[in-house]
């Protein structure tokens, strides 16, 4: 796979002002829930991870992009991220409290978002959580979170833009999740309704 993200470096830096509300809320609905195995499904730069560990809290994660996972090695705080496919990832089944996935399935095909979210079901054990992050556009977006989105994706590359026009042409994260055996606990919107994350749970 050609490695989309050869300006890793100065990813977390452009997306930190959208991004840093979400990271927070994910810190605390782990301390919270005090879940003790952790996996971050494309964890990018392992900036969510990173946040984690800073306040105790260990986790790995998984992603494909070299370029990505050096910065996730690299810093004051460094998680451990393995190269692997998210799509057929190699820990064993229900392996992990809570696994986790931000801004990534919209940038996937439908079919590779849902080989993506069955790895993490089958990862998480039996009334284990699911953490959620992606894009929400529906009539409640504000048309400034639209545009920014629009703004974003449409600079991201060719596929990474048709992925997400598909991604919001499908209804986005609810048709992915449709008939699986989740159930929605907790649900939070951010950027002006441009953005959700979903605590799931695992039901059987
Ligand atoms: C938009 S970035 C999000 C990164 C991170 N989760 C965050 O919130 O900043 C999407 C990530 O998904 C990774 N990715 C895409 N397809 C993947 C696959 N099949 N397996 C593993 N990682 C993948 C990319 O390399 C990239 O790091």
């Amino acid at each position: 796979m050609e490695d989309e993200y050869k300006s890793a470096k100065y990813y977390d830096k452009f997306l930190h002002l959208f991004v840093w509300r979400i990271r927070k809320k994910v810190l605390e609905i782990v301390i919270r829930n005090k879940y003790k195995t952790i996996l971050d499904v494309c964890c990018g730069t392992g900036n969510q991870l990173k946040l984690l560990k800073k306040h105790g809290v260990d986790g790995t994660g998984v992603d494909l992009s070299k370029a990505m996972l050096v910065i996730a090695e690299f810093g004051k705080i460094k998680v451990k991220c393995h190269e692997q496919d998210a799509e057929n990832i190699t820990f064993n089944n229900e392996s992990f409290d809570m696994t986790m996935t931000t801004f990534a399935l919209h940038e996937k095909s439908n079919s590779s978002a849902k080989k993506i979210i069955n790895e993490m079901i089958r990862l998480t054990k039996k009334n284990g959580h699911l953490i959620i992050v992606d894009f929400s556009i529906n009539s409640n977006t504000s048309l400034l979170a639209r545009k920014g989105i629009v703004f974003i994706e449409s600079r991201a590359g060719d596929d990474h833009y048709e992925h997400y026009k598909e991604y919001v042409a499908y209804n986005g994260l609810n048709n992915l999740l449709e008939g699986l055996p989740l159930k929605e606990i907790e649900k939070y919107y951010f950027a002006f309704n441009g953005v959700v994350l979903k605590v799931l749970q695992k039901q059987k």
